[in-house]
């Protein structure tokens, strides 16, 4: 069975929803494949906010030099300025679906403050701003006529050219729709289209303990991978410095806005480190934070360290940051009274699908926007809040290139190959697929010892050779068993770990997010990291 559309997306969080509304207004019917629910998204769990310059204190100077000054030199300045210019707009467009950002009491936005940022410069809903997005997005798309949402579809691979005629060469190749699995039924179905938009998220999950839903898992990236399209900084994998640490393993996020608000960072000596790191303290970027709060745990043995929010009282909180002081609670803590334990968490991926600034990946039809693609925006390390800002910015921009792309597609009129139907291979004993959880287990494991917050090239070269031998053994799985969602996301994870590992060992330099012990200095002239399958 296959069904036709003029474009598919891939993934219903903040970057597929708004491109869709966006390419649905132009006249386009859109299909919408979701792995899970269709709220179940990072941008569903998103707390802190989304930047843009809408303050009158406030400038696009100013957010371009602190979103540079958080990248270490790796930012396309480019696309910094055209990202951030475009803000103020993409926060009117959601204003227009729903999006009802925090105001203060003069009726202005109630602006908040995190790390690297040298203003208030964060729209936010409480501590709920994606959840709030999320619903406001949802309920656009839903009074669309145009867009079809299938919920529980899990999108295998990209249809090309050239895997049905592997004599096209590469630059005539073009995308032809992908493959999905409906996850209730176990069926997989072709879905038709000559675009695709991967808006699939993070790879949060390839870590052992992280602030990512389950469904971070880097489908698009691997797939994307695997349809030969080019990769680019993966080794900058984001850790948040605050999550809250809990024996469970589970990272609940403690958003960046409560030091925005005054928290401070303290070692269980009580002493507040941060004042002799940098000189925004407990301000600084992510990346130094982090590797400080790592540092302080690796000197004193603990496991945690604490936050301190103790100088506000508990009805400010409680109005303020409602779902953390919620959280907090339900482990017996109080957030005006004790101290919070935290820890970092693998939380963003700064690399993904190379694109320009339009959206476009190296596949003609194939277009990646949000947390799936690298745009040059984040560089060797996010600012925070930019990643909501970038995905609603260049779901815009990706609509616009791709109505370019669908009149050229229809002017050329070439015709459409058959596409084969997917054949189960089938079967396989179920008893096996115990392994699929030991792998997936050992792979976040592998990924958190030896790729963490410092690394080293042994500890790199270790990693590499682990995710080699599980990687041989899950693709055997692959083609002899009938897919599953657990079995196509390990298979994922694990391309996915074996390229951020790939780009680590590239990179002969200590930057952003990478530090690496063999190499802890930062080379004069700051280049990409890119990956292309051969
Ligand atoms: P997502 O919102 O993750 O959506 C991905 C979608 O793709 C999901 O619907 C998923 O089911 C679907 N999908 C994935 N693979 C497949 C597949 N194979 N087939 C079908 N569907 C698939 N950023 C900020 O800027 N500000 C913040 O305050 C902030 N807070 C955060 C708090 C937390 C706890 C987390 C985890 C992240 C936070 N971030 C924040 C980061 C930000 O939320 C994400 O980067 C952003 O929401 C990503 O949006 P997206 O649309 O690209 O992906
Ligand atoms: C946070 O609220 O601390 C997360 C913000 C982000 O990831 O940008």
């Amino acid at each position: 069975m296959s069904q036709s559309f003029d474009v598919l997306v891939i993934g219903s969080g903040i970057a597929g929803l708004s491109f869709a509304l966006d390419v649905a207004k132009r006249g386009r019917s859109v299909a919408i494949l979701t792995k899970k629910d269709k709220a179940d998204s990072s941008t569903n769990w998103a707390q802190g906010g989304l930047a843009a310059v809408t303050a009158l204190t406030d400038d696009f100077p100013a957010h371009v030099r602190d979103t540079l000054a958080a990248g270490d030199g790796l930012c396309d300045p480019k696309v910094v300025r055209a990202i951030v210019r475009d803000g103020p707009e993409c926060v009117r467009e959601l204003a227009e679906w729903g999006v009802r950002f925090s105001r203060g009491p003069g009726g202005g936005y109630e602006l908040g403050r995190e790390g690297g940022h040298g203003a208030r410069r964060i729209l936010h809903v409480k501590d709920m701003t994606g959840r709030i997005i999320e619903e406001a997005l949802l309920k656009a798309v839903a009074r669309e006529p145009r867009i079809a949402l299938f919920e529980h579809f899990f999108a295998i691979d990209v249809i090309t050219r050239r895997k049905l005629a592997p004599r096209t060469p590469r630059g005539g190749d073009r995308v032809l729709g992908v493959h999905a699995l409906d996850v209730r039924d176990g069926r997989v179905l072709t879905f038709r289209a000559p675009v695709v938009m991967l808006a699939t998220g993070g790879a949060g999950q390839v870590y052992l303990y992280t602030t990512n839903p389950d469904i971070a898992t880097g489908d698009g990236v691997a797939m994307a991978w695997r349809a030969g399209v080019e990769v680019r900084n993966m080794e900058f994998i984001q850790f948040h410095p605050t999550a809250l640490y809990s024996a469970t393993g589970r990272r609940f996020l403690i958003s960046e806005a409560l030091r925005g608000e005054g928290a401070v960072l303290r070692n269980l000596a009580g002493e507040a480190f941060m004042r002799g790191v940098h000189p925004l303290a407990d301000l600084a970027p992510r990346d130094i934070v982090a590797r400080a709060i790592d540092a302080e745990m690796k000197k004193s043995g603990a496991a945690h360290v604490w936050l301190d929010i103790r100088h506000r009282n508990e009805a400010w909180l409680r109005r303020r940051f409602p779902q953390i002081f919620a959280a907090c609670r339900a482990l017996g803590l109080n957030l005006a009274r004790d101290l919070i334990p935290v820890v970092p968490a693998a939380h963003y991926v700064c690399g993904g699908v190379a694109t320009t600034i339009a959206a476009e990946t190296s596949l003609s039809g194939l277009y990646a926007c949000g947390e799936v693609a690298c745009t040059g925006l984040h560089g060797a390390n996010r600012l925070a809040s930019n990643s909501l800002l970038e995905a609603v910015v260049m779901a815009r921009r990706g609509a616009d290139s791709v109505d370019r792309y669908l009149r050229a597609v229809a002017r050329a009129r070439a015709p459409v190959p058959d596409i084969p139907v997917w054949v189960d291979l089938g079967g396989g004993d179920t008893d096996e697929r115990v392994v699929i959880s030991h792998n997936w287990d050992e792979l976040r494991r592998t990924m958190w010892d030896y790729v963490g917050i410092m690394r080293t090239t042994k500890r790199l070269e270790r990693a590499r050779h682990r995710i080699a031998n599980l990687s041989r053994e899950i693709q055997d799985y692959y083609w002899n068993f009938s897919v599953d969602a657990r079995l196509l996301e390990l298979r994922n994870l694990l391309q996915v770990a074996g390229l951020i590992v790939d780009c680590a060992l590239q990179r002969k330099e200590s930057r952003g997010l990478h530090a690496i012990a063999d190499h802890p200095r930062k080379l004069r002239t700051a280049r990409d990291s890119r990956l292309v399958k051969k």
